[in-house]
């Protein structure tokens, strides 16, 4: 394939039809790490191959995630009032993460399983009375807030705002969700909050109010947890709370969903796996659950920033350089994954880099989306005698994030 033949990968439109897998698996074999030049920004490498990729992650001395981790370029002003723990680097990305990683370790989300199970079941059955029905819109679009607003502490009744809030933020490239899409309208005006979104100050309010009810009436809660001081006396300030908040709505909101969609997508395609999927025992479902998330491999990349002249492969990166490390690229990469086109529910080992691999950012809520997308499974291919998808389905319109935001389907329940 030659460059002309690429998808533009600085385009949010490249990826209305889908990951464009056969230009990241020919850059793997042809230009492993790749310079793009940008329209709206000074130009990034894209880095396609699995062991550059957790390479790179690792060295977070040279390789810093504190000047932003999604493409867009921020002055120190923006950097500053939209900081969350993403954008840190050690030590301060370690006091960040030692005061929230307490409530989402796999022993304490064991604890919530229960509770997800319920809010699955309430959504499946509810679905369960219309003869065709969008999955995103009724299952996987409200479970992941759901279940993060029952952590949180916050009423079910706020979980469908707090949905749209989330995709606001995050999905700021796709008119269905907002109608401030960053490459298409003048977002200066919110240029200091997350993701340039008026949905912000919104979240931020929330957060704000919440803060003072528990301030006032302190509760069991994640948020009270957030906001109480842990053993050394260190507590979160402020914006680092309303940072963190906005994080979780946003990133605990779209990925879980999106995974969860892509499984279905291919329990649509593969109607052997409704079979396969109904036999498993546990550690079948843990393989299972592992490769459907390589699969989705829903962030697609995120950047550092190199931080002195340095070279890799062969490359001169210069400081001050932008680095795209595309996880969706690693996890189809032949070298680490035999047959990484095909599908494989007992693929083991999957060393898959869905939730980042190698360096100190490794996503929080992995084991939080690891038992969303197992408990729904499980609850829906017990339901399930046969699913058909009914109408054609839509990608998101983003370089940053892949996920099925339409995916219409009749089931025949058993
Ligand atoms: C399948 C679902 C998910 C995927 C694919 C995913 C992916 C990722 C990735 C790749 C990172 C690393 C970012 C980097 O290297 O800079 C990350 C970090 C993070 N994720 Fe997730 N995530 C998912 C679900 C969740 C959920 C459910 C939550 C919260 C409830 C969450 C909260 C976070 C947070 C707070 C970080 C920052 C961690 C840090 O900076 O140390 N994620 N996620």
């Amino acid at each position: 394939m030659s460059r002309a033949d690429y998808a533009d990968l600085t385009s949010h439109d490249a990826f209305v039809n889908g990951v464009p897998h056969d230009t990241f698996a020919a850059l793997r074999r042809e230009d492993p790490i790749s310079w793009w030049d940008e329209e709206d920004g000074k130009g990034f490498w894209s880095i396609t191959r699995y062991q550059d990729i957790f390479d790179i992650n690792k060295d977070y001395k040279t390789f810093s995630s504190a000047q932003g981790v999604r493409l867009e370029e921020m002055d120190e002003e923006e950097s500053e009032a939209r900081r969350s723990m993403l954008e840190t680097d050690p030590p301060e990305h370690t006091r960040l993460r030692h005061l929230v990683g307490r409530s989402f370790g796999p022993q304490v989300v064991a604890t919530y399983e229960e509770a997800i199970r319920g809010i699955a079941v309430n959504l499946l059955e509810h679905a369960a009375s219309h003869d065709e029905f969008d999955f995103v819109q009724n299952v996987s679009r409200p479970l992941p807030m759901r279940m993060l607003g029952r952590l949180l502490g916050v009423p079910d009744s706020d979980g469908q705002m707090l949905v749209e809030l989330g995709d606001m933020m995050i999905a700021n490239t796709d008119e269905d969700f907002t109608e401030h899409v960053v490459d298409q309208v003048d977002t200066e005006e919110w240029r200091l909050l997350p993701f340039r979104s008026p949905a912000a100050l919104k979240v931020f309010e929330y957060a704000e109010e919440a803060a003072h009810e528990r301030r006032e009436h302190p509760t069991e809660d994640l948020i009270n947890l957030l906001l109480s001081p842990d053993r050394h006396g260190e507590r979160l300030s402020e914006l680092e709370f309303k940072n963190f908040f906005a994080l979780m709505v946003s990133a605990g909101n779209d990925t879980t969903r999106y995974t969860m969609t892509y499984a279905m997508k291919e329990i649509i395609d593969r109607p052997d796996l409704l079979d396969e999927l109904r036999e498993l025992d546990d550690a079948g479902w843990k393989m299972a659950i592992e490769e459907f998330l390589r699969w989705a491999s829903v962030t697609m990349h995120f950047r550092r920033t190199a931080l002195r002249d340095v070279e890799v492969q062969g490359k001169q990166i210069k400081a001050g350089d932008k680095l795209l490390l595309w996880f969706v690229s690693g996890n189809r990469d032949d070298d680490k994954f035999e047959s990484p086109f095909e599908l494989n529910l007992r693929r083991d080992p999957n060393p898959h880099m869905t939730f980042g691999k190698g360096g100190p950012h490794a996503c929080l809520g992995m084991w939080l989306a690891r038992m969303e997308v197992k408990v729904m499974l499980q609850e829906f291919v017990k339901r399930a005698a046969t699913v058909e998808q009914t109408e054609p389905h839509a990608y998101l319109r983003s370089n940053f994030i892949s996920g099925i935001k339409r995916l219409p389907i009749s089931v025949e329940w058993r």
